[in-house]
Parts: structure tokens; C-alpha cells; sequence
């Protein structure tokens, strides 16, 4: 009899596809994926650590499934990813989990599952130089139109208000034959679109044996642009520091890779990026959304930023809604500055902007990014968008919706269209986060 396995996922992509790694290994030892968690006899929840409210979301999950153990004596509740990494040892000591594994210990999650099972301490949370989970294949869990290949862990960045560099240790660069038999498997299973995925992807490097050229980011993304022409690209996230003209101008050179960057500005003034330790300027963002305009027009740029950054005065803050003017984003996500125990920031830094500034703050950015939203769609209307079907809307059954290659959400009628097609679609109107059309062609493969 297969034991049965229930994941619960939060935070990034990264998670995701790594979900999909631990449902391979454990698949291996016996373990089935179930959607129940009832019935499971384990739970593993892959967490994330990159602010506080995203721990509080788990801790109040956490206490829920322990209630299942109420009717499920034999049920092992497991943490893994970031917050695993960060407090997994104080939540085995006070037993609000059994099992704790880090994102670089998911080989040892079978091993900990039966030491749980024995009543002994179940925890690893070793990080290595180099477990990048080659020659797992990840176990894909949704039904495949678009999945994630991670093609780097960890991040040696440092910015000084992150997280991520003690949740997921230093940077390494995976194999990109292990890469593209991912990629081969995804294409095998139907899938029609795969992000490859990084906490700076743009640092991609891979030094072959008896070679002395290293493949870079841009090689790796013409190899898997290469591997079919039917199969769309995507990739997050870039940095601005890092990101190449060679990378540009490769979007530019194949139409199955999409016209979008997501492209984390953080803050929009010079002395707050230095506190960031964001190590560009505005100026050098400026450029390189210049070069980017440049070699690909019709791009879609997007961000991230935050803030209430420690020391961040008005006036400074004024410049993030500047460059998010200037650059006119078409979607971004954006927060609050959450203070994280043990960043450089926390430790040197004063979290000195009250809550109510903050909140204030982020209602402003919001709003000015609802009506940029709202004017970069309406710039779509009589255009032509290519189309990858992901399945029905969620407003209508008569409807499909669908991502455009510049990440834009696309509705249509159905008419004879099929999920994994690729069709064209002509926009008639928009909300501030859909493009509305009317399909007006099947194609065979992405053509712009
Ligand atoms: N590697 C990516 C981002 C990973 S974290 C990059 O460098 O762009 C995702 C986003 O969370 C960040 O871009 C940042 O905007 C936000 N973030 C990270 N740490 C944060 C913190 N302490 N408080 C608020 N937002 C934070
Ligand atoms: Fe965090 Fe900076 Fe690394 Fe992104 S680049 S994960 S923000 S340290
Ligand atoms: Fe969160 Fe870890 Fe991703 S902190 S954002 S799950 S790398």
C-alpha cells in the first residue's frame, strides 16, 4: 500500500518547482501525491520567510493541520523551505511539526519521515555549495500547460533587507544538459511553456569539463528556445545590475522566448539602493530600460519595490513613484519593508518609518500603479496578441483566458480554440488586469 503525501506551498516559483522535486524523491520511497489532506500520512508545508506576514499566514496554518492529528494519529506534519530553514529547529523543539528539512535536505525527506515515525528528532537543515537536485525529475503536479525549471539556487547578493541568502545559502548554477532533460520531459508531457527560474538568473553560469567557455544565461536561453519551437520561454528574475545587452537582444532573436522583464527596481533613489546594498543607481536603471526599449519596442517590463525602508524620508520615496512614472510599469508588486532577524539590516539598520507611513506609502504606489495598469492596457485595444490557452476563465465557461508573451492576461470567447493552443487574439477592451478580445486565428507556435 503507497502511503499518501499532501503539499501545501507558499512564497516564491522557487517553491513551487521545488514541491515538485520533493513529490519526486518521495514518490521514489512510496509516497503518492493525494489532494486530501485528511486521509494523508504526511503533510509537508513549503514555506516562506521574505516577510513576516508571509510566516504569520503559516503559523495560523500550521495549528489547523495539527487538529487533523485529532483524527489521524499516524499523521507526521512536516516544514520545509525557508521557514524551515530560518526557525525549523525551535518548531521541533516546541513539537509544532515533526519533520523539518531545509530547501537544500530534500533527499533526506523519506529518511526523516521514517525517524519521525520511530518518535526521533527529524531535522535537517544542512545548506550545501552544491545540492542543485540534479537527475531528479521533478513530479509534475498541476495539469502541464506552464510549469518552472529552476536553473539556479540560492543567492550570494546580500541585499541588506533579504532573507534569501540564509534561507537558501549561496548561489550555484545547474547543469544545463540536467536542465534540458526537464525541459524534454515537460515537452513529452504536453506542456507548452516553462519559466526558468532564479533568484538572479542573469548570474546563470555553467563551466563545462575540458572547456573554457562557460555557458551563460543567454546561451542557456537560446538551448531551450532551440529545443522547440512550439514551447514558450519565460524566465524570473533578472537583476538590474546583472542584466545583459546579450540577453536582450536573444528575447529579441526568438519568438518563442516572451517579450517580457520582470525587472526588481526596490526603490527609486540613490541613497535608499545604496542602504539596499542594490549595488545600480537610477541611472543605471534608467539605461538599461533604454537598451531594452532599444532592441525589443513592445516589451512588457514589471517590478517589484517596497517601502518604508529604514531611513526612507519622503522625499526619497517620492523618487519610487518617479521612476514607476518613468518607466511606466505594466504590473508590479509591491510592499511594505518587513524587518527580518538577522539581514544586515536588522542588525545595523533602524526600522524607523512608522507602520501608519508605510501603509500610507504602499496605498499611494498602488494606486499610481492601478492607473498605469489601467493605461498600458488600454494602449492594447485593436492589437493583435498571441495567445497560449491555459483553460477556462474564471468569470465565464463560455470563455478561455490566457497569458500574451507579455505576461498580460487574455480573455476570448472560445469558439473552436483548445487549452494548449496557440491562437490571435484581437483586444476590444480591459480591466486594469485582463485584456478582453475576440480570437481572430489558430497558430502553430509563437510568431512575435
Ligand atoms: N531575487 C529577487 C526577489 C526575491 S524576493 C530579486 O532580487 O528581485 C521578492 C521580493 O520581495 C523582492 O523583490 C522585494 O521586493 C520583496 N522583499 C524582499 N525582502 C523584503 C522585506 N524584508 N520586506 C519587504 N519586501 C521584501
Ligand atoms: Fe534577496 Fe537581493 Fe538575492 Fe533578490 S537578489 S533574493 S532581493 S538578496
Ligand atoms: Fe520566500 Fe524563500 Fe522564495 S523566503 S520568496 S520562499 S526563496
Amino acid at each position: 500500500m503507497k502511503k499518501k503525501l499532501y503539499i501545501e506551498t507558499y512564497g516564491c516559483q522557487m517553491n513551487v518547482a521545488d514541491s515538485e522535486v520533493v513529490a519526486s524523491v518521495m514518490g521514489e520511497r512510496n509516497f503518492e501525491i493525494s489532494e486530501n489532506q485528511e486521509e494523508a500520512d504526511v503533510i509537508l508545508v513549503n514555506t516562506c520567510s521574505v516577510r513576516d506576514n508571509a510566516e504569520k499566514r503559516v503559523w495560523g496554518r500550521l495549528r489547523h493541520l495539527n487538529s487533523l492529528k485529532k483524527n489521524n494519529k499516524s499523521l507526521k506534519l512536516g516544514l520545509i523551505g525557508c521557514m524551515a530553514e530560518r526557525i525549523g529547529d525551535e518548531m521541533l523543539e516546541d513539537k509544532v511539526v515533526d519533520i523539518v528539512a531545509g530547501p537544500d535536505a530534500y533527499r533526506d525527506l523519506p529518511y526523516l519521515y521514517d525517524k519521525a515515525v520511530e518518535g526521533a528528532d527529524a531535522i535537517n537543515v544542512e545548506l550545501t555549495i552544491d545540492e542543485t537536485y540534479d537527475s531528479i525529475i521533478p513530479k509534475r503536479m498541476t495539469e502541464g500547460i506552464s510549469g518552472f525549471v529552476s536553473i539556479t539556487r540560492g543567492c550570494n547578493n546580500f541585499c541588506t533587507y533579504c532573507i534569501v541568502p540564509y534561507t537558501r545559502g549561496r548561489e550555484r548554477s545547474r547543469d544545463p544538459k540536467d536542465i534540458l532533460a526537464e525541459v524534454r520531459d515537460m515537452l513529452k508531457n504536453g506542456y507548452k511553456e516553462v519559466t526558468l527560474l532564479g533568484q538572479n538568473v542573469d548570474s546563470y553560469k555553467w563551466m563545462e569539463e575540458g572547456s573554457n567557455k562557460p555557458v551563460r544565461f543567454h546561451h542557456l536561453l537560446e538551448m531551450v528556445a532551440q529545443e522547440d519551437p512550439t514551447l514558450r520561454v519565460r524566465f524570473s528574475t533578472p537583476h538590474p545590475k546583472d542584466i545583459k545587452e546579450s540577453v536582450v537582444k536573444m528575447i529579441a532573436k526568438y519568438p518563442n522566448i516572451c517579450k517580457h522583464i520582470h525587472l526588481p527596481i526596490q526603490a527609486g533613489n540613490d541613497e535608499v539602493l545604496k542602504r539596499m546594498n542594490r549595488k545600480y543607481t537610477v541611472e543605471w536603471y534608467m539605461n538599461r530600460v533604454e537598451m531594452i526599449r532599444k532592441h525589443i519596442p513592445d516589451c512588457s517590463i514589471t517590478t517589484d519595490a517596497f517601502c518604508g525602508f529604514c531611513g526612507e524620508t519622503e522625499e526619497q520615496f517620492q523618487g519610487t513613484l518617479d521612476m514607476m512614472k518613468w518607466v511606466h510599469y505594466d504590473t508590479a508588486f509591491m510592499f511594505k519593508y518587513s524587518e527580518r532577524p538577522g539581514t544586515y539590516a536588522a542588525k545595523k539598520l533602524e526600522d524607523d518609518v512608522p507602520e501608519e507611513v508605510k501603509g500610507e506609502r504602499l496605498t499611494r504606489m498602488i494606486d499610481l500603479q492601478s492607473k498605469l495598469s489601467m493605461e498600458s492596457n488600454e494602449k492594447d485595444i485593436g492589437k493583435i496578441v498571441e495567445v497560449l490557452v491555459e483553460g477556462p476563465s474564471k468569470r465565464s465557461a463560455d470563455d478561455f483566458c490566457g497569458r500574451c508573451s507579455q505576461n498580460k492576461m487574455v480573455v476570448f470567447p472560445k469558439q473552436d480554440a483548445k487549452v494548449g493552443e496557440y491562437v490571435r487574439v484581437k483586444v476590444l477592451r480591459f480591466t486594469q488586469t485582463t485584456l478582453i478580445g475576440e480570437m481572430v486565428e489558430k497558430i502553430d507556435a509563437p510568431t512575435m
